[in-house]
């Protein structure tokens, strides 16, 4: 391969060895390229034109680079300078839609002094892209990667928003939707017609033959809309969509699909982009006779991608959105493929361990599956735009005597209020009752009792962004959280939203609620105030950086520990998971100083004896020898 790509890169210097962009494209060219041309290897060398492939992609990445602002090459030098500069206890995210929280990117650029006052460095805008209306999945059908949704605003208007943002020292995250185009994209328009050259970009059949093979193993995502993986045309055709059938899945076992998404990828990435959200990374490869779901081959695309970016747009960094067994989801994360990730099994482990008032399985999690390699980070998060899953492993659960069908049948009731004493006001998302699987919608602040104004709500919600802010990793604020915005249920009567649920979870910005927020008497202003002290703590505390955790196990089954940082110079966190004051006996903190300092509640504490924590409480002890 090496000679390959001497060969390849005397050929693209040729015409290109005076300009000024090259030399030190050439560098990264050296560094990368032979990992770049490896992966490609993998996925499309037995095909004769192989080498033409590598130096269409090749020619791809030096346009990109050509083109990158003098400031982001400026942004890429300091980031290879300091590759962990995204595992810092300074590290807060958050993500909203930019028209239902701020009215579109201007909205979104004069809100830059609240997101100041709030300590974010990460905003993840949900993809703005042109794409189809009424219906475009949140944004997730894009039907053009270089055009925005008229309604947010221009183009010019997104790239000066990341401008003033990187100003600001908040890092833009964009999701790079290339699992699926909408139909409406020009490719899809052209295979649509006929054009061979881009039917070839898509998975399109004449009959039902291969689309029955296809669909013997694989999952139905959205059986609400359309039953498996398939949808068909009005001319009689059959299209793979794994999610809407307006969603029409991209066939990257053709290179030209790679290639061609190359450039999307880095056109996005010079809008100034510092994280893509890889979106829907499990399902990007199929194969025949497999779940078609995290197959080595969707690795291997994603490593590609990994190193193409490592070249050509060097700051550029992947977090990983893959909603699935937690085996799986790790399989992503590495320097090579996607430095961050979503940590879906916290989240959903969040949720269950205050359903269950046991935090058993989080606790394990936290011990087993927390950890991760070197210059990798956890994007941890309470809610997201989606639908919370129920991803736990069942080995874990049975280790507890836990049936994870049974399990999940429960959870789902509990968080639909179906459930006695249930204090959770959440609604199905994609209810199967062939498979009886079945997720959940709704705000955090309406799945912790909020809407009903229970007294331990905030609290609750306090207690699960606490653990976020404290566990390791990024931590990932939904905005409106912030003030407990609740459940949206007119998503109901919008024609275009009532078949997804998960619009309840996705309300406009609740101005009310906004302007309680220096209020210490509602709800809004409680956790505003509870929130920013956590944000504030963390920021002070260097032993938050980083993912490296302990488990403390507290041997009281509500209460939930670990460690971050040495025990002379760290935080051991504490955390009751019940509406019940709970005790940690004294022998349990025996190894512990005799005191600590609480940094919550600012008092000290005698660890020689029982700790009791209130209901919901947490403790982020600094110890003192
Ligand atoms: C991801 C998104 C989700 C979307 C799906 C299809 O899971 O988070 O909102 O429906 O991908 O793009
Ligand atoms: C994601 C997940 C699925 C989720 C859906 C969108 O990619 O795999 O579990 O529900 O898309 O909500």
């Amino acid at each position: 391969m090496q000679a390959l790509l001497n060969t390849l890169t005397e050929r693209l210097a040729a015409a290109r060895a005076r300009q000024a962009a090259w030399p030190p494209f050439a560098q990264r060219l050296q560094a990368h390229g032979q990992r770049l041309l490896d992966e490609l290897h993998h996925l499309y060398g037995q095909r004769e034109d192989f080498a033409e492939v590598a130096e269409r992609l090749l020619a791809v990445a030096y346009e990109g680079w050509r083109e990158r602002s003098p400031g982001l090459r400026q942004l890429d030098a300091q980031r290879e300078a300091t590759p962990d500069w995204f595992a810092s206890e300074q590290m807060l995210g958050a993500v909203c839609y930019a028209d239902l929280w701020a009215g579109g990117f201007k909205g979104l650029q004069a809100q830059i002094p609240y997101f100041k006052e709030l300590g974010l460095s990460y905003l993840h805008l949900m993809p703005p892209y042109l794409c189809p209306q009424p219906h475009n999945d949140g944004g997730y059908a894009v039907s053009s990667y270089r055009d925005t949704q008229p309604q947010l605003g221009s183009m010019a208007e997104l790239r000066s928003l990341a401008t003033q943002l990187r100003k600001a020292g908040i890092s833009l995250v964009l999701d790079f939707v290339f699992n699926h185009t909408s139909d409406e994209h020009a490719w899809a328009q052209a295979a649509r017609a006929g054009d061979p050259a881009y039917s070839g970009y898509y998975w399109m059949f004449p009959d039902r033959g291969e689309p029955d093979a296809y669909e013997q193993t694989v999952r139905e995502i959205f059986p609400d809309e359309h039953p498996g993986a398939f949808s068909q045309l009005p001319d009689g055709r059959w299209v793979w969509t794994t999610f809407h059938s307006y969603q029409w899945d991209l066939n990257y076992s053709n290179p030209e699909v790679f290639t061609a998404m190359a450039r999307e990828m880095l056109f996005i990435a010079n809008l100034g982009v510092d994280f893509l959200r890889m979106d829907a990374v499990a399902f990007v490869w199929k194969r025949k006779g497999t779940p078609c779901e995290n197959l080595p081959e969707a690795h291997r695309l994603l490593r590609a991608y990994n190193a193409l970016a490592r070249i050509a747009a060097p700051s550029l960094m992947f977090k990983s959105e893959a909603i699935v067994h937690p085996d799986d989801v790790v399989g992503y994360i590495s320097p090579e493929e996607c430095q961050v990730s979503y940590n879906p099994l916290q989240m959903a482990l969040l949720w269950n361990s205050l359903a269950t008032r046991e935090v058993n399985l989080l606790q394990y999690a936290l011990e087993k599956r927390h950890a991760l390699p070197a210059h990798t980070a956890w994007v941890n998060y309470v809610r997201s735009h989606d639908d919370i899953g129920w991803t736990f492993a069942d080995e874990d659960a049975a280790l507890y005597g836990i049936k994870g069908f049974d399990h999940r049948q429960f959870l789902n009731k509990f968080f639909v209020n179906r459930f006695e004493d249930s204090f959770a006001r959440g609604e199905p998302f994609q209810d199967n009752p062939v498979t009886g699987d079945c997720r959940i919608s709704g705000t955090a602040a309406s799945l912790c009792g909020l809407a009903q104004g229970d007294v331990h709500g905030v609290a609750r919600m306090l207690l699960l962004y606490g653990v976020v802010l404290s566990s390791g990793g990024i931590p990932l604020l939904y905005l409106g959280d912030e003030v407990g915005t609740l459940n949206d249920h007119g998503y109901g009567k919008d024609a275009h939203k009532a078949a997804d649920s998960r619009w309840l979870h996705r309300p406009p910005r609740d101005e009310a609620r906004y302007a309680q927020r220096h209020d210490p008497t509602s709800q809004a202003g409680q956790l505003h105030a509870g929130l920013r002290q956590l944000i504030a703590l963390r920021r002070h505390l260097p032993a938050l950086a980083g993912g490296c955790l302990q488990a403390f196990w507290t041997h009281n089954p509500a209460v939930l520990g670990y460690q971050r940082g040495p025990l002379d110079d760290g935080v051991l966190v504490l955390g009751n998971f019940s509406e019940h004051p709970q005790r940690v006996a004294a022998p349990v903190l025996s190894a512990l100083p005799a005191r600590a300092l609480d940094l919550v509640s600012g008092r000290g504490l005698a660890l020689d004896q029982d700790l009791t924590l209130q209901p919901y409480q947490q403790l982020w002890l600094r110890l003192a020898a």
